[in-house]
């Protein structure tokens, strides 16, 4: 039997997810999780780069926690882990931002943005908060990171700060390499369909929260943004709006964008709205119906974590263990 490769994501403990988030990654965490030998963690640390009120961040954790859980993550199959709850990944931090350069965190794109926004706050934490990143793949000796296009030069960052490490001190880390998933969906706002769905949009019309209710989404696709040409077909450039309705149908439903299209042939935008809200809420309703539940669980939630922290030490102890040694420090 061969061993089965490894793959490490996270997510941030901002709030609750949205449709995009769900389909553009979580779905595919889900997926993932036969194939390979998976780690998903609640990257709790990285949220402190922004302020914050700790009793917020407590239950923010434990929600998204619920939230990968309810959406299929298995704890059974994958390790599922609270970033906190393991020590390396501050230690080796420290470690890895003595190989990395000021000029290369200074090039991160999002760093700048992130400085742009908040002015007040320009912490060190949010500079060096790629080299936690890094931290947290390379423990895992990870072979594969699923990541959207606004992280894929965090892992480019990783790459090389572990090929410096390795060049240096022999094979100690695995080289992770991206993973693109075979269908993946890049949900657009509903409102502005030329940019990405964001949970922090102040137009609560133009994202779907995976705790909506029905009667909300239904809402929300009627008002969706679209063109005035009522024909249903796939047009990024010139048809953004029901491009991106197209997507999400698509996603849900296995249809192809081809059949979506025969399907509401000569019918109009109100009925096609409609449909994708339909099938939008009656996707979401039973992971809903189990985040419920998940909140109510605090006892298996905390058995979860756990168990999450007890694999995760292990694997990220083994690691740090090893950069230890190679650089003098056992
Ligand atoms: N920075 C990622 C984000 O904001 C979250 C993250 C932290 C992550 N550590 C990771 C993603 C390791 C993949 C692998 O989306």
């Amino acid at each position: 039997m061969t061993e089965k490769k490894r793959i490490f994501s996270g997510m941030q403990p901002t709030g609750i997810l949205t449709l995009g988030n769900y389909l553009g990654a979580m779905r595919n965490w889900v997926a993932l999780q036969d194939e390979y030998d998976c780690v998903y963690c609640v990257v709790d640390l990285h949220s402190l780069t922004v302020r914050h009120e700790a009793a917020e961040l407590r239950k923010r954790r434990m929600s998204l926690l619920a939230q990968y859980i309810a959406c299929g993550i298995d704890p059974e199959k994958s390790i599922v882990f609270m970033q906190s709850h393991v020590p390396a990944h501050a230690e080796l931090t420290w470690v890895l931002s003595c190989y990395t350069y000021m000029g290369e965190l200074n090039r991160m794109t999002q760093f700048k943005e992130k400085a742009g926004r908040h002015q007040d706050n320009i912490n060190a934490g949010l500079f060096t908060y790629p080299v936690l990143m890094a931290a947290d793949i390379l423990l895992y000796q990870s072979d594969l990171v699923p990541v959207g296009d606004d992280q894929k030069q965090h892992l480019e960052i990783t790459r090389d700060i572990a090929k410096r490490f390795n060049g240096v001190y022999g094979d100690v880390f695995t080289i992770p390499d991206p993973y693109i998933p075979k269908v993946g969906a890049r949900i657009m706002s509903l409102q502005e369909p030329e940019s990405k769905m964001s949970k922090s949009d102040e137009n609560q019309n133009a994202f779907i929260s995976l705790l909506d209710a029905p009667e909300t989404i239904i809402r929300k696709f009627k008002r969706a943004v679209t063109d005035s040409d009522a024909v249903v077909r796939y047009d990024e450039k010139t048809k953004p709006g029901i491009s991106n309705l197209m997507s999400i149908y698509s996603s849900v439903t296995g249809k192809s964008l081809e059949q979506i299209q025969q399907e509401f042939e000569g019918k109009g935008y109100g009925d096609f709205k409609m449909t994708v809200g339909e099938a939008v809420a009656e996707t979401l309703k039973p992971i809903q119906e189990r985040y419920q539940e998940l909140m109510t669980s605090k006892d298996y939630l905390r058995d979860v974590l756990k168990k999450g922290a007890e694999d995760a030490n292990r694997i990220a102890a083994r690691t740090l263990g090893k950069v230890y040694k190679k650089i003098g420090l056992v």
